[in-house]
């Protein structure tokens, strides 16, 4: 039987943090609506102490958005959660996010405190949050550089007292694959009431890792997945969500599988761009321009005799209307004649062949070879016959 892997959103969040990437609370209920559309599990709206604009955005992505549980951040101060869960009153179903530094940078030298200390604050934190709801996350920020001991003995508490969802960030982009799973069957194994809470991951890309290290992180018992469209976030960013939606549907081998409706994908990466003013990476997995585009002579003419000899992804599973093969200096004559065909234009033998050489010495100086460059090239054989 297949376990659902719950996708948790935080593009208003992490994803907003960016600097550039700002949106007022409009732009955020249209991000809110699309998110609910994709088929996400939770939101992640914002963080309501940081501004009142965050705020307001919390309250009215949660007056607006129906089916996900809107998350909204705090730290594990009093202050923030009194905060966070007035911003979520409106929410049909609301958790509060709250949590602490773990790892010995932030015990000693971010929170000048003692690992003792930690454990009490972050029990006190949950306890409170639990007053106002009953999904509560615990956050141990920057776990990825954390002492495993210490992780497994704060998990615990905190699921003791009352934490629905414990999460996991590789704050700083740090851990390897293999590492990072590591510290998630850690947990699994030395967390006596483990079961009782998801595990979450929440992984930063600062080595390139964070698919990755998610990945690795759902092999090892985690449930839940904290990414960002585009994979959007503080510095390098976080888990891009198309990715590891994708590798979940691909690799049928992982009993595992998401509510996304992946034809979505693309129309929703196209609206966060344009609305984050974030351009995605040509080559971006998934949703860049070229994810799905052919274009030296090998693979064209192996994706033209079977899409599957070069695509692992149907793109209409993700809303790409089809693959694209394109001409450039690289390309064959299985690839002209495809585009020649798709203008009507019928060479084969000789003719191709004589095409072909002029068209290779046009490609060399041009970038871009248009349908009109095709057909003053083929002139004289549509006019001969
Ligand atoms: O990266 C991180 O540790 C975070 C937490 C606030 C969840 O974003
Ligand atoms: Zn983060």
């Amino acid at each position: 039987m297949s376990e659902k892997l719950w996708i948790f959103d935080t593009t208003l969040r992490d994803g907003e943090q960016v600097p550039g990437c700002q949106l007022n609370t409009r732009e955020k209920i249209v991000v809110a609506k699309a998110l609910e559309e994709l088929g996400v599990d939770v939101i992640e709206a914002g963080f309501p102490i940081s501004s009142p604009g965050d705020f307001n955005s919390v309250v009215e992505i949660s007056k607006a958005v129906s089916n996900p549980i809107i998350c909204a951040l705090s730290r594990a101060v009093e202050k923030d959660i009194d905060v966070a869960a007035e911003a979520l009153k409106y929410a049909k179903k609301g958790r509060i996010h709250t949590g602490i530094g773990v790892s010995p940078f932030h015990i000693q030298y971010k929170l000048r405190s003692t690992p003792d200390e930690i454990i009490e604050r972050a029990v006190r934190a949950v306890k409170y949050a639990k007053r106002y709801v009953e999904d509560v996350e615990f956050y141990a920020e920057d776990a990825g550089r954390a002492e495993k001991e210490f992780l497994a003995r704060i998990l615990e508490q905190v699921i003791k007292a009352g934490a629905t969802v414990v999460n996991i960030p590789d704050t700083t982009g740090y851990c390897l694959p293999e590492q990072y799973g590591s510290i998630i069957r850690h947990l699994k194994e030395n967390v006596s009431n483990i079961d009782k809470a998801i595990i979450a991951t929440h992984c930063h890309n600062d080595l390139g890792m964070a698919t990755a290290n998610t990945i690795a992180g759902v092999q090892n018992g985690a449930r839940q997945v904290e990414v960002t469209i585009n994979g959007i976030g503080e510095r390098a960013g976080n888990t891009s969500m198309e990715e590891v939606v994708m590798a979940i549907k691909c690799h049928h081998d992982i009993p595992i599988h998401t509510n996304i409706v992946t034809p979505r994908i693309y129309e929703t990466s196209r609206l966060i761009s344009k609305l984050m003013n974030m351009p995605v990476q040509p080559n971006k997995a998934i949703v860049g321009r070229n994810a799905f585009a052919h274009s030296s002579g090998i693979h064209q003419d192996g994706v033209l005799k079977h899409r599957e000899n070069y695509e692992i992804i149907d793109p209409k599973d993700v809303g790409v209307h089809e693959s694209s093969i394109v001409l450039t200096a690289r390309s064959g004559r299985a690839a002209l004649k495809h585009h020649l065909d798709a203008l009507g234009v019928v060479l084969e033998g000789e003719a191709l062949n004589e095409v072909y050489e002029e068209f290779l010495v046009l490609a060399d100086s041009k970038r871009d070879i248009t349908p009109k460059d095709l057909l003053s090239l083929v002139g004289k054989y549509v006019d001969e016959s």
